[in-house]
């Protein structure tokens, strides 16, 4: 073998070995997406998702001239025949769905019916795309309501931050689908630490009508999963995207075991 070719080979050789080394760098810094610092961004949009008002602090409120009793009235887009009054109707979730499937969901028929499709063919759409929709018309979420900060914290939500709850919650049963014991340790370590060990320490509703963890983990098993990937809107609720979502499952499948009243 003459130099020149041997030299060409070499050459190539490095050529091709950079080329498929910048394509597995690509592809790893695609999967950082839904690593590190974007899962607080992603948590931000899911508790946007749950209730954007909730975010905004009283000082906020007035600053922006925003005030409870304007959304004393449905959101528009909000069906007639529908049963929910007021503020509620303004949450993505009240017509999207906790599982992100609307009317093909946990909300296909019962007292937060409205007939409204999901969100989930927008999972992997770009982000962009999605902000245009919450500013369009029939959504009509002004900057003062959704800023644009948490307008694209909400947008990569949906893109990037939702799961299919169907693979990890069984429909029929509302039974997550993992196993408890191994939820057990977080739970103990995590959540008992804020919640109590038997779920008791926060009532989320009235002292006559009392939810408590394990309440709310049964009753709906989609807003609980919901809420312990995003956490709580303006309250010290932790978010678990830093597990993955199989322990997520398990950890919710040990609350499903909690007792749901004292
Ligand atoms: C009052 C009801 C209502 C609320 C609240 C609401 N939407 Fe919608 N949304 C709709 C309707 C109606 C459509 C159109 C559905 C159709 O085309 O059948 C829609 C469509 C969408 C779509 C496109 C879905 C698709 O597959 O075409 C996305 C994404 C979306 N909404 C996001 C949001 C976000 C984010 C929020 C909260 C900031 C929100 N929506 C709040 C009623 C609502
Ligand atoms: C730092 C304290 C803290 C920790 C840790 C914590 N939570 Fe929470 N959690 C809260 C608070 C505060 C709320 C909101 C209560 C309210 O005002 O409704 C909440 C709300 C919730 C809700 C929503 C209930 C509802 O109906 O609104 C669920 C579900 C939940 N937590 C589950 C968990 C699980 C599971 C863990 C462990 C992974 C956990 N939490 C860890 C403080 C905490």
């Amino acid at each position: 073998m003459n130099k020149q070719r041997s030299f060409k080979i070499v050459f190539a050789t490095l050529i091709t070995v950079s080329l498929a080394l910048t394509s597995m760098w690509r592809a790893w810094a695609d999967d950082e997406m839904d690593d590190g610092e974007d899962q607080f961004i992603l948590a931000l949009g899911g508790r946007a998702y749950d209730n954007w008002m909730g975010l905004l602090d009283q000082h906020t409120l007035k600053m922006r001239n925003l005030d409870r009793r304007k959304f004393l009235s449905n959101h528009p887009a909000y069906p007639k025949e529908g049963r929910k009054r007021g503020l509620t109707t303004w949450r993505c979730k009240e017509c999207h769905g906790w599982d992100y499937k609307g009317v093909d969901g946990a909300y296909g028929s019962g007292s937060h019916y409205t007939g409204i499709k999901g969100v989930r063919a927008y999972e992997n759409k770009d982000p962009s795309q999605i902000i245009n929709i919450i500013r369009d018309e029939r959504h009509g979420y002004s900057e003062k309501m959704i800023d644009d900060e948490t307008a694209q914290a909400l947008a990569l939500f949906i893109a990037k931050g939702q799961v299919d709850m169907d693979r990890y919650i069984d429909r029929a049963s509302k039974k997550f689908i993992g196993t408890a014991a191994n939820g057990t340790s977080y739970y103990m370590t995590i959540c008992a630490m804020c919640h109590g060990v038997k779920g008791f320490a926060i009532n989320f509703k009235t002292a006559d009508h009392p939810e408590y963890l394990g309440t709310v983990a049964n009753k709906n098993p989609w807003e609980a999963f919901h809420k312990i990937r995003n956490g709580h809107p303006g309250k010290e609720m932790v978010s678990m995207r830093a597990v993955d979502v199989q322990v997520q499952v398990d950890i919710l499948a040990y609350t499903q075991g909690l007792p749901v009243k004292k």
